[in-house]
């Protein structure tokens, strides 16, 4: 090996350090080297710090897996003027995600491996994170035609998904699932049913009727949640459930999960955080697809994901820039980055007693990781050295400074957090360090 080019061992000390997948948070010391958790020690331990060991104290701090977002756009190739691999990688890493699957809906749509392999060369010379592309379900997104899922996969492609669209065609549907099932390649479904929520810019609802802004109804989404269930339950394929918005499509998981469908489900952090009453004062940073729901369906969300209903926490992060946002509300675009607020409003549900911190860290990393079928998620001698250290008790105003996306469409800026992530180390290396001189080390 070569010796020059290898990285300082770690020694992170007095930290919580969480492992979702046994349930556990415990006072521990952890070796970092070679890429790897070399081993983890009882309290009490020390290490001097030295030429080839850099001492962190992580007192007060959570140690966790690295964050997996499963559900971000890039946007590049195309839209380089909202976000590209390099400033989403560096959000990423700012809010302790070391790995995000990234949607297609870029220009060219990424419906082929030249696509695919575009950006895994770019997140390969950027290298602060993992990036796993989603492919798309049909050629251009467009509904029509599949698309070549084992071309894909080969290229590293590590699941499809139309997001932003829904594949209409029941049939079509089908066969994307039973080929998914067959080449081990998840199907991601965005569930909107066009028939009801064309021309729809919020929730319909008490508060689209006080604006007179066109609503888009709970049913446009649960009509499709329903039909991707029946799928299920035909064909014994799996089918993932994107950005989960409804009271309705909580319960509709629950009864399939009930019933053992292989159906699994994602909600993203402004759908337990907000709801549709932030729309009051048109302000686009609260425009989304899905919409903020009612204040019933926040509260089932975070049921759901009390009860394991919802199995992940994903941002749907989602740049646009300050131009497209500030046109009137009907006209801006749909989503909000998420990648820096994914962790203090998480831990706003940890402090509401909704979520424990291993549940936490299961929606946030184990569970994307084994739906998506790649490692990661877990914190065990051996693995792979794909941490965050988190400070739960920070708290502060959110401010667009901080924010490292290119864009800044965000409800959040301005606004109290508590919790935020100071460290985030990538195969071993060290790739975001907030406020050095607190950390110490
Ligand atoms: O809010 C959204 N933004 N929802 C989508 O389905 C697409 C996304 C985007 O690409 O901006
Ligand atoms: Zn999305």
């Amino acid at each position: 090996m070569n010796q020059e080019r290898r990285e300082k061992a770690l020694w992170i000390e007095n930290g919580l350090v969480v492992d979702p997948e046994r349930d556990l948070i415990e006072r521990k010391n952890l070796l970092v080297d070679g890429g790897k958790v070399q081993v983890i020690y009882s309290p009490g331990t020390a290490v001097g710090a030295g030429e080839r060991v850099r001492v962190i104290d992580a007192a007060g701090k959570i140690v966790v897996p690295g964050l997996i977002d499963m559900h971000v756009h890039l946007r590049e190739p195309g839209y380089e003027h909202k976000e590209t691999i390099s400033t989403g990688s560096m959000a990423g890493v700012a809010g302790g995600f070391t790995g995000l699957a990234c949607m297609p809906n870029t220009s060219p749509v990424n419906d082929d491996a030249s696509v695919t392999r575009f950006i895994l060369g770019k997140a390969q010379e950027i290298s602060l994170l993992r990036v796993y592309p989603v492919a798309s379900i049909t050629r251009g997104q467009k509904g029509e035609t599949l698309t070549d899922f084992e071309d894909l996969a080969r290229a590293g492609a590590k699941a499809v998904s139309d997001d932003g669209f829904p594949v209409m065609d029941r049939e079509l549907m089908r066969e994307a699932m039973e080929r998914g099932k067959a080449l081990h390649i998840p199907v991601i479904s965005h569930c909107e049913d066009p028939g009801l929520s064309a021309g729809g810019v919020m929730h319909e609802g008490r508060v689209s009727a006080l604006l007179g802004l066109k609503g888009i109804p709970a049913a446009s989404e649960e009509k499709m949640v329903q039909r991707e269930i029946s799928l299920a339950k035909e064909t014994g394929c799996p089918v993932h459930i994107a950005h989960l918005s409804t009271a309705g499509s909580v319960a509709l998981i629950r009864q399939a999960k009930e019933e053992g469908l292989p159906v699994t489900a994602e909600t993203a952090p402004h759908y337990f955080s907000l709801d549709h009453r932030a729309v009051i004062g048109y302000d686009a940073n609260a425009k989304m697809n899905p919409p903020l729901r009612g204040p019933e369906d926040v509260e089932a969300i975070r049921r759901g994901l009390a009860d394991d209903v919802i199995d992940v926490i994903a941002t749907d992060h989602a740049p646009h820039t300050h131009q497209e946002k500030s046109a009137p509300f009907e006209k801006a675009p749909f989503g909000i980055i998420g990648l820096q607020t994914a962790v203090p409003l998480t831990l706003a549900l940890v402090r509401e007693g909704v979520l424990t911190i291993p549940a936490a860290l299961r929606k946030l990393s184990l569970n994307p990781a084994r739906i998506l079928g790649i490692g990661g998620g877990f914190l065990k001698e051996g693995a792979t050295a794909d941490l965050a250290i988190i400070d739960p008790d920070f708290e502060y105003n959110l401010r667009a400074e901080e924010i490292r996306s290119k864009s800044r469409n965000s409800p959040f800026i301005g606004k109290p957090m508590k919790g935020i992530n100071q460290i985030t180390i990538m195969g071993g290396r060290v790739v975001w360090e907030r406020d050095a001189d607190h950390l110490g080390g």
